[in-house]
């Protein structure tokens, strides 16, 4: 049997975050989390943090490595999304407070410390929020890059535009800046855009599903999309609600469900009116080198069939 790949999980919790957290706790035999880097997003960073901790411990996992990250963009004001997640960011069910540590050193310095004590091409970063604190990393210590075996994120959009704004998806609009670092650093990058994760719906009978899985992670996971999902349902008229996050880590247990193209993708970091789009040459229009795997479709049953089996087991 190989070894668990090694990952950094970088997030804002977030329902969909916390799903995904879940997912990877789920799956031990395939994946070694080496910590929890927490970063401002959907809400403030004193409640990503505190998010990331309640859900280690829902899984059972109260000796996971949790740090804080960064509390606002490189260069740009903090931007959230309690109008989606809630105010505390995992609104849904009545979670008791985490009683395990948050770890003392910064998040950036954890990732610049385990990328430099690992060996090269070892640790893949799953990056479930804005690029922060990978793109301060990379800023540094720019010896990391070279270092990273892959990023896999949630972000970006191409035919499904924008969700913050016309153009933009939140993660990538959220700090722009560093998503043009990462994107321009040379490192194997896949990407899960609005377009892939669009697909990965809930729906009543799936929502129900985690529900009769019978372990309070099923229950927290049905109570979360309960209340994210209204969102999305409004918006979208959709019948559900999109497990964006999750996909990053369904990807690294499962990359058969998803299928994409190695495209050059470009991040608007100066026009007002598209901030933070991602521009993606799906149709090789441009010269300009592919830089990224970007996503644009996915086996839904089998990634809920995944989702469903890894909770069980928590
Ligand atoms: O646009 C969706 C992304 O923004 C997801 O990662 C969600 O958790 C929010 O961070
Ligand atoms: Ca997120």
């Amino acid at each position: 049997m190989s070894t668990p790949r090694k990952i950094i999980i970088d997030t804002d919790p977030g329902q969909d975050d916390a799903v995904a957290i879940l997912l990877a706790l789920g799956s031990p035999k395939e994946l070694d989390v080496l910590g929890v880097t927490a970063v401002a997003g959907n809400v403030p960073l004193a409640l990503t943090q505190k998010n990331a901790r309640i859900v280690c411990e829902l899984a059972g996992r109260p000796d996971m490595k949790v740090f804080a990250g960064c509390g606002a963009p490189m260069g740009r004001k903090l931007v959230t999304a309690e109008h989606v997640h809630g105010k505390t960011g995992l609104d849904g069910p009545v979670m008791p407070d985490p009683t395990m540590p948050l770890q003392d050193m910064h998040a950036v310095e954890f990732i610049i410390e385990t990328l430099r004590a690992e060996p090269a091409g070892t640790v893949t970063l799953c990056v479930l929020g804005p690029l922060t604190n990978i793109g301060t990393a990379f800023e540094r210590a720019p010896d990391i890059i070279d270092r990273v075996q892959e990023i896999v994120l949630m972000g970006g959009a191409y035919f499904q535009v924008g969700n913050i704004t016309p153009a933009a998806e939140f993660n990538i609009y959220v700090d722009p800046d560093a998503a043009k670092i990462i994107f321009g650093a040379g490192v194997d990058i896949v990407v899960m855009p609005l377009d892939v994760t669009h697909k990965a719906l809930t729906t009543r009978p799936r929502v129900e599903a985690f529900r009769a899985l019978g372990n309070e992670a099923g229950r927290m996971v049905a109570e979360w999309t309960d209340f994210f999902e209204r969102f999305d349902k409004d918006k979208y008229g959709s019948k559900g609600a999109p497990l964006h996050d999750p996909c990053v880590i369904a990807y690294l247990l499962k990359p058969e469900l998803f299928s994409g193209r190695h495209v050059n993708v470009e991040i608007e970091v100066t026009s007002d009116l598209t901030l933070g789009m991602t521009v993606a040459d799906w149709w090789g229009v441009t010269h300009r080198p592919a830089n990224a795997l970007f996503m644009g479709d996915l086996n839904a049953e089998g990634f809920f069939e995944l989702l469903n089996e890894r909770i069980a087991r928590l």
